[in-house]
């Protein structure tokens, strides 16, 4: 089961499992591009779902237990990317960070994991399934100026990542994290502008950006790797080292 697979990552990530005969169950909000990830991914259950309401995460993840019972691998990748700082200084004076946009950030980036995880969790240990958790977190957890939402959330998936793997690895579930730096996508280009961009490249030791396939196929590698656990595998260039 992975969240948010209509576009981006979530949608290389499910191409590639799909490719390796995996069957995935896609939830995301987009309607529109689930009928389309439906025609052209033959097999892949959609579920229309906002990771970040809770009433409607336990109605889609009960609905989809009592068709197809328990998940073995669960990928955490919806999520929203928003950046500003805690007060903008502008010609127009000081403004503070918008209250309202912290709740929905920390609504789509965080909460949206800990409602996900705890449902299908509930049912693994229930149904006494082993299996993988992956959180896709952000090198932006570690702190990055401009994104105090985003930063706060993404720390937040790295120590629910520790905590649960601490709490769930006895009873054979890993919990690990998949840290992206910079990344190739279309929410990177909207978010942040060419000249933005380019300073930001002058900053990884690499001197380019992530590719989506790089980073499913990093997340491939964790859910393959047995005794990685509790852990961020950083996928950024080097541009936190
Ligand atoms: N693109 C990057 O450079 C980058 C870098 C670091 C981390 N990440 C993380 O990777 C993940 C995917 O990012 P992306 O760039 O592919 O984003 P994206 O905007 O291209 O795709 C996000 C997907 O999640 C879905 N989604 C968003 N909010 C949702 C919600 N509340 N409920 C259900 N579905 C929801 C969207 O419909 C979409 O299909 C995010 O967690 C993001 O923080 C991305």
């Amino acid at each position: 089961m992975l969240t948010g697979g209509v576009r981006g990552l979530g949608r290389r990530i499910v191409e590639k499992l799909v490719a390796k005969g995996a069957r995935v169950t896609v939830l995301d909000l987009d309607a529109v591009g689930l009928e389309d990830l439906r025609r052209q991914a033959a097999g892949v259950n959609c579920l229309q779902c906002d990771v970040s309401d809770y009433e409607q995460v336990v109605a889609a993840i009960t609905q989809f237990h009592e068709q197809h019972g328990a998940v073995d691998v669960l990928i955490n990748n919806a999520g929203i990317l928003y950046s500003a700082p805690l007060v903008r200084v502008g010609p127009s004076g000081v403004e503070r960070h918008g209250v309202a946009d912290w709740h929905r950030v920390l609504a789509a980036d965080l909460n949206s994991v800990f409602y996900v995880t705890s449902c299908v969790v509930e049912k693994m240990i229930t149904t006494r399934t082993r299996g993988v958790v992956v959180n896709i977190s952000s090198v932006s957890a570690s702190g990055n100026a401009g994104q105090s939402a985003y930063s706060a959330a993404k720390a937040g998936v790295n120590a629910l990542t520790a905590t649960w793997a601490k709490e769930l690895s006895l009873m054979g579930i890993r919990v690990v994290a998949v840290a992206p730096g910079f990344t190739e996508t279309e929410s990177t280009r909207l978010a942040l502008s060419e000249s933005v961009l380019k300073e930001i490249i002058k900053r990884v030791p690499l001197r380019r950006l992530g590719t989506p396939d790089e980073i499913a196929d990093g997340v491939l590698h964790v859910i393959e790797n047995d005794f990685f656990n509790g852990k961020v595998f950083e996928l950024d260039g080097g541009l936190v080292i």
